[in-house]
């Protein structure tokens, strides 16, 4: 039996296993981290170029997180010592970033979650490095079109199996790979929290979806088949036959009538080409 709970300043920072519903200051605090959220990676766009590494653009997050009045919720994380995660090519989530160089026709996902005033603004897009050759685009493109089909699915009354259904149903009939090892998840004053949101699922199974729940689809979709490995590092997860994956990541609230996305981009960065 799913559980529900209308949160008050006293419990909403406990991971109980319930699904916590929001009011309006749930709302605003979101939707301010979300925004800062969506400004960093607005600014990754113009930085993202062959030549730079990782750490630099961690070093932009970070400061861009602190000027914000935010800090990096990653840091210090289960030992993680970085202010986001960097994912390159065939690597699937939780890429750490390093000294080392993006080259021309990566694509990388850049994922952020500034702790704002005691919100979480977690998101995440795909960037293109250079000259991107046409199928790594196209796998791009389509999991975002996943990540919109998810979001779509919701609203009050639907069920939480509505938003993997449809992120399977396009991805497979592109004979594409959809990750099981990683899901979404709820947040707000926690950075993972109740539920679970899986990525490829039976429509009409799972919770009622409920207005005032806020969570996170990030769907990662492999060029090749699903299965992923994690390295001796104990965080980058990468495909195991080493095809390309992407992934888009939003954090959204449900309203009476569909999805607040708190973290679209302000500027209409949401996907690549960012021109
Ligand atoms: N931002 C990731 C997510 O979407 C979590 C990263 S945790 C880290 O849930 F420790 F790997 F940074
Ligand atoms: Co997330
Ligand atoms: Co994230």
């Amino acid at each position: 039996m799913t559980q529900y709970q209308h949160v008050t300043a006293d419990t909403s920072v406990y991971r109980d296993g319930t699904i916590k519903l929001h009011g309006p200051e749930g709302f605003e605090g979101m939707r301010k981290a979300g925004q800062l959220a969506a400004r960093i990676l607005d600014e990754m766009a113009a930085r993202v170029q062959p030549g730079v590494t990782t750490e630099e653009l961690d070093r932009v997050v970070r400061e861009m997180t602190l000027d914000g009045g935010a800090v990096p919720a990653t840091l210090g994380y289960r030992g993680y010592t970085h202010s986001c995660c960097i994912s390159i090519n065939h690597v699937v989530c939780h890429g750490i970033p390093s000294d080392k160089r993006l080259k021309d026709g990566d694509i990388v996902n850049i994922d952020v979650t500034p702790l704002l005033d005691g919100w979480h603004g977690d998101t995440s897009r795909m960037f293109l490095v250079g000259d991107v050759p046409l199928k790594a685009k196209k796998l791009v493109d389509v999991t975002y079109e996943c990540l919109m089909a998810g979001i779509t699915q919701v609203r009050p009354g639907a069920r939480l199996g509505d938003i993997g259904a449809a992120i399977q149903k396009i991805a497979e009939s592109r004979r594409y790979g959809v990750v099981r090892d990683f899901c979404g998840h709820g947040l707000g004053r926690l950075f993972h929290d109740a539920p679970e949101v899986v990525h490829a699922a039976r429509a009409g199974t799972g919770p009622e979806l409920k207005a005032g729940m806020f969570m996170t689809i990030e769907p990662m979709i492999n060029l090749g088949r699903a299965h992923v490995k994690l390295l001796n590092d104990g965080w980058t997860a990468v495909t195991r036959d080493k095809s390309l994956s992407a992934q888009f990541e939003h954090s959204i609230g449900i309203t009476e009538d569909g999805a607040e996305l708190f973290t679209k981009s302000p500027t209409g960065l949401d996907k690549p080409p960012y021109i």
